[in-house]
């Protein structure tokens, strides 16, 4: 994936997730990939009422509502107004108090003055064409000590949202480990939390996704 798509390319930007907010949450199989992944960082990150977090490319928030009671206040970002909208309305809807949302774009925006406990990131990383200037940009927003988990598609072909679309192919674990130790997070730990099953040609292919977690120094 380049910083500027190839002309043959397709985008997934904000309108088109704009275009999908509404029906986001009626996904199945979007709720359980969010629950398993709220379960992974449960398991990864000693969660605390005290602490700050930042859900990034929240969509509709369909991960930070599972995480909302254990932690101190979430703010959700992303670039996608509906998708925010969504969100603002379960929030509302629920009567939470420690939710906000912003719209805004970390990969050009000047850096926010806010600062984090836990940052996590579901399914948002692939749609990021600089993998490392947004990690470098987490770093910066997380508090020393602080978590950083991400859950992405491991390495595919392509396959998963067809050769026409602008996105990483997933990510190769190692890789990514080496890349997040060189933006300054120690350790980064991964488990397999999901499998996206999707029908293709030639029968069932199943998209592992992984949680990755690691702690800024
Ligand atoms: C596949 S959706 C995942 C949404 C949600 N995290 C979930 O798991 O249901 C990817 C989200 O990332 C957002 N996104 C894409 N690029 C972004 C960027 N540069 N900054 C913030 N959000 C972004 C999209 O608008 C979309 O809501």
């Amino acid at each position: 994936m380049s910083s500027t798509a190839p002309q043959d390319k397709v985008v997934l930007d904000a309108t088109h997730f704009d275009s999908k907010a509404r029906q986001w949450d009626e996904n199945p199989v979007f709720r359980e990939r969010a629950e398993k992944i709220a379960a992974a960082i449960r398991a990864s990150v000693p969660l605390a009422s005290t602490m700050r977090a930042l859900d990034y490319g929240s969509g509709s928030g369909l991960l930070s509502f599972p995480l909302k009671d254990e932690l101190g206040h979430i703010t959700l970002k992303d670039t996608s107004a509906g998708m925010l909208a969504v969100a603002e309305e379960k929030i509302a809807a629920l009567g939470v108090g420690n939710m906000a949302t912003r719209c805004v774009d970390l990969t050009s925006a000047p850096l926010p003055e806010e600062r984090y406990d836990l940052i996590y990131s579901s399914m948002a990383l692939h749609h990021i064409p600089d993998t490392d200037a947004i990690l470098a940009t987490f770093h910066a927003l997380l508090n020393p000590g602080g978590w950083l988990c991400i859950a992405d598609l491991d390495q595919e072909d392509g396959s998963f949202h067809g050769p026409e679309v602008d996105v990483h192919h997933g990510f190769d674990r190692a890789a990514l480990a080496a890349r997040v130790g060189q933006a300054g997070f120690a350790e980064p730990a991964f488990r397999t939390v999901f499998e996206i099953v999707k029908e293709r040609p030639e029968g069932n292919r199943a998209y592992p996704v992984f949680l990755m977690a690691a702690r800024r120094g």
